[in-house]
């Protein structure tokens, strides 16, 4: 499927960017599913998106600069606001009123759990996800990788729903080599989406048995894993003491080729008893192992389940593939693909495809 030629994809938030990266005087740039986009933060410090591209002769907006909450273009001048329209265009007289036609366009945004989220449509399918853990007080946000991979969000989420891949990916941290036969898992559907319950007896290392206060060399994760549709997931862990440990992650589609991979984790302990360097340090491992492997499989991934060969572990997979298919059907779409998809796939075109 490439991402960026199905519209319906469209109607979907996707968290873009750290809040914290955006400022008030000087904007962003960052691109969602091929469209560019500006971001900066209005006067009232809410998050602004509109596409990146004057509408006068087409200059990058984001390399311009905001005054008074609107961004100025670096080539005319011209301002716009947080809807896209433009509000100065200093060669006019005073008395000379804006054409009504300049104007950008303006895309939904929100902040929500530290980081700015962007809907290129009016009308999106979904609200953002919720997850009830981030409202807790109680708990702790660990903001923890934000960086481009080489890899489709589908292959990220099937990733995370796969539990056949521990013994060997992961034999460096926390997969056990002793046991490759796959966690059983129980499995639903949701309307967009799917849960996967499963226990999975895990190696615990010395970094994990600090981060954890569980002082065995093995032991069990119980394991939530809630896919939204179309590329975020959360993976609620609870160890038998009690710990939680909650990943979110988000493989937001910047092009048919690149995911940016936007992960936090919410914890029920304190700095005192697990640093977050060290639990970043130990998931940097687990998602670096991922990372490798990811980036080697076809990023034109597939949604026609008889594309590629299947075992019974890979059913939340499936199930993935027939509800984004389902869901382009609804929107009177067909699965787009690469004219390359049926021979081999290209990584970069012009490295692989060419003599
Ligand atoms: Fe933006 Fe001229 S290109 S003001
Ligand atoms: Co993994």
């Amino acid at each position: 499927m490439l991402v960026t030629q199905q519209p319906v994809l469209k109607r979907f938030w996707y968290p873009v960017m750290p809040m914290e990266q955006l400022s008030s005087d000087r904007p962003q740039s960052f691109q969602l599913l091929g469209q560019a986009i500006a971001l900066w933060l209005d006067e009232a410090g809410h998050p602004v998106a509109v596409a990146d591209r004057c509408c006068h002769r087409s200059a990058q907006l984001s390399k311009g600069v905001i005054i008074d909450g609107c961004l100025r273009c670096p080539y005319h001048g011209w301002s716009f606001d947080r809807d896209g329209t433009c509000v100065n265009v200093p060669q006019l007289a005073a008395d000379q009123k804006i054409p009504a036609s300049y104007q950008v366009p303006a895309f939904k945004s929100a902040a929500r759990y530290g980081y700015v989220w962007v809907c290129l449509h009016d009308e999106p399918l979904l609200p953002i996800p919720y997850i009830p853990e981030a409202d807790d007080a109680a708990n702790r946000l660990i903001p923890q990788f934000y960086e481009p991979w080489q890899c489709s969000g589908l292959r990220l989420m099937e990733n995370s729903f796969d539990n056949a891949h521990f013994s060997f990916v992961h034999a460096a941290s926390f997969g056990n080599q002793q046991q490759p036969e796959p966690a059983s898992a129980e499995l639903s559907t949701l309307e967009y989406g799917l849960q996967l319950r499963a226990t999975i007896p895990v190696v615990n290392p010395p970094m994990q048995q600090k981060n954890l206060n569980i002082p065995q060399e093995n032991t069990f994760r119980y394991a939530l894993s809630t896919w939204y549709m179309p590329f975020c997931r959360t993976l609620k862990i609870t160890y038998p003491n009690g710990l939680m440990h909650l990943i979110f992650t988000a493989a937001t589609p910047v092009s048919d080729r690149v995911s940016q991979i936007v992960q936090f984790c919410i914890r029920n302990d304190t700095e005192a008893e697990a640093k977050a360097a060290d639990i970043i340090a130990f998931d940097r491992q687990v998602t670096g192992e991922d990372k490798a492997v990811l980036e080697t499989t076809d990023w034109d991934t597939p949604l026609e389940i008889s594309a590629e060969q299947h075992m019974l572990s890979d059913q939340p997979g499936i199930i993935m593939r027939r509800k984004l298919a389902a869901l382009l059907k609804a929107h009177g779409e067909v699965e787009q693909r690469s004219p390359f998809a049926n021979t081999f796939q290209v990584r970069e075109l012009g490295d692989r495809h060419t003599p």
